[in-house]
This record gives structure tokens, sequence and C-alpha cells, in this order.
């Protein structure tokens, strides 16, 4: 079955794959439409970019999507996940895109699915299409992330996108650290902490991270011009980034906090095309879905 659900159960070769065709499909390689499947988005958690280039992903592969709206749903009755997954897979639904807020919602759920479910972000747990987007963004500028140095930096420990980012990075060939506040810095990552000064000069690739303030049992301390000074790419700290450093960040941005309101277009920033290059990581994770089925189905 073939899930898409932390690129940890993916090999290095089939995630190279994967960077491969997405940055072909950008490049404008031919498309194999899929009429004759559906699929739906299901969005437990607030999306904009994760929703909005999947279901350009599904428009450009042809595939047909079923609406479906959590807040008219029967989960406002109370039904489970898996009940509402099951559901969808008995009236013909082919796969199932889904965003949770339960870290691992799918380790049970894919057990009891005979469908392709595709983690679209589970809590703090893992966003692997993010990953993909984010390693599509780094190889197009560098061709690869070998001996790369990468500092993801912020609220690393409410961070999925960290989490994904930071194993398949190093299984890749790439270094990485850690920065921002101490207290959010997440040891069971295994990478180092630097402090934001040194990491930001040192690193070719700079990936800050939204403060995940909804994951935060108590705020109320937390000052938007204080976390900017400490730990954001200010003005100053980007006079000190190599030439060839390139910035990422998954948005929503909060301008003025993680980085400086006039940084987010410069032009070492990738954070639009990485967007753009959301499109085309899930349109290549999509066809996996859908590929991987169809061998099972001609054997
Ligand atoms: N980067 C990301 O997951 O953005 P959305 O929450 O808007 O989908």
């Amino acid at each position: 079955m073939a899930h898409f659900t932390s690129l940890d159960e993916l090999s290095t070769k089939e995630i190279e794959r994967l960077i491969e065709r997405g940055l072909q499909l950008k490049q404008g390689a031919p498309v194999q439409p899929i009429p004759t499947k559906t699929v739906a988005n299901l969005f437990f958690e607030h999306s904009t970019r994760t929703k909005c280039s999947f279901d350009m992903a599904e428009h450009h592969l042809g595939l047909h999507v079923l609406p479906f709206e959590t807040a008219t749903s029967s989960v406002q009755k109370g039904e489970t996940l898996l009940d509402t997954c099951k559901t969808l897979q008995a009236i013909g639904v082919d796969a199932l895109v889904i965003r949770h807020g339960e870290t691992g919602y799918y380790e049970q759920l894919q057990h009891h699915l005979s469908i392709p479910i595709i983690n679209a972000g589970d809590g703090s747990g893992q966003h692997p299409t993010q990953s993909l987007l984010d390693l599509m963004t780094m190889y197009e500028v560098y061709g690869n992330v070998i001996d790369k140095i990468v500092v993801i930096c912020g609220d690393l420990r409410h961070s999925r996108v960290a989490r994904s980012n930071a194993h398949v990075l190093q299984r890749l060939g790439a270094t990485v650290i850690g920065s921002g506040p101490r207290e959010w810095f997440d040891e069971t990552m295994g990478i180092e902490y630097r402090e934001i000064d040194e990491a930001f000069a040192s690193s070719d690739i700079i990936m800050l991270l939204r403060v995940q303030h909804e994951r935060h049992l108590a705020d109320q301390d937390f000052r938007a011009t204080d976390y900017h000074l400490h730990y954001g790419l200010t003005r100053k700290r980007m006079e000190q980034l190599r030439p060839s450093a390139i910035i990422l960040h998954p948005a929503p941005i909060n301008r003025g906090v993680e980085i400086a309101e006039e940084l987010v277009e410069h032009p070492q920033s990738r954070i639009f095309e990485q967007m753009t290059n959301g499109v085309f990581a899930r349109m290549a994770i999509l066809e996996r879905a859908f590929n991987q089925q169809t061998t099972k189905e001609t054997i």
C-alpha cells in the first residue's frame, strides 16, 4: 500500500526519485492523467498552502476530487476519524489526503484501510509533503544536500516540519543544526544546538519556523519584538549570511517575528518558490500513490 505518512517509511532512492519527478514536472514533463480515480482531502486543522496545492496538484493530474468539509460533515456529530475514512472508502474514494491535530493519527488508521493515506500534517509529528517540497527547493539550488549545513531555527519542539526535515536531511548527507530559544529545542531530533549568530553565518540553508502558538499551553510571556531581536532573521543577521545561502520558511509567516518584513522577498529567499514547488511535489506523491495501486491491481 502506497501510504505516504512519514519520509522514514521511504528508502533514500525513493525519496530522491520523488524529488527528481517533482523537478521534472515543474519543467513541464508530460503527465499521464488519472481521471478514473477519486481523492478526498480531509483537513481537520486549518491550511492554505497544503490544501490549495493538493487541490491544484489533483487538478493537474485530472483526478476527481470529492468535496469534503469537516464543518459540514458528520464529524460534527461525533463520527470518528476511522469511521469517516471507512465511509469514504466504502463509497468509492481511492485515496485520502489527511491533516489532523493528533500526532501519529495514521498509525492505527492505515491498518483498517485498503486505500492510501497521504499525511498532510499530524499534530507535532510529521509533515512529509512539506519536507519533500523543501528538499525539491534545496536540490533546485544546490543539486543535492551532501555536506550542506542546514540550520532549523525557532519552535523546533512543536514543529512537524522540523521533525520531518531533521531526519531526512541527515539521511541525504546534510549536516543539520538547531537554533532559536533553547527551551524550544528538541534533543530527540538528533541534531546539535548552536547559538543563532554563529548558526546563521555558517549555514547554506536557513530554515525558519513559525512560532506555533496554537500548540503552546501558555504563551502570555511571548513578545514578538523580543523574539525577532533574539531569534529572528534581522537585517543585521542577513548581512552575515553566506552570499550563496538560501532562506526557507514553510509559512504562514509571522512577518517581523521570524523574519524581517523586508527580507521575505529578498533575492536569497526561496519562500514563495517553496509554495510553487509544493504543487509539483504533491503531484509526484499522488502519482506514486496511484502508480503503486495500479501495479498491484495488474499483478
Ligand atoms: N506550510 C503549511 O503547511 O502551510 P499551511 O498550514 O497553510 O498548509
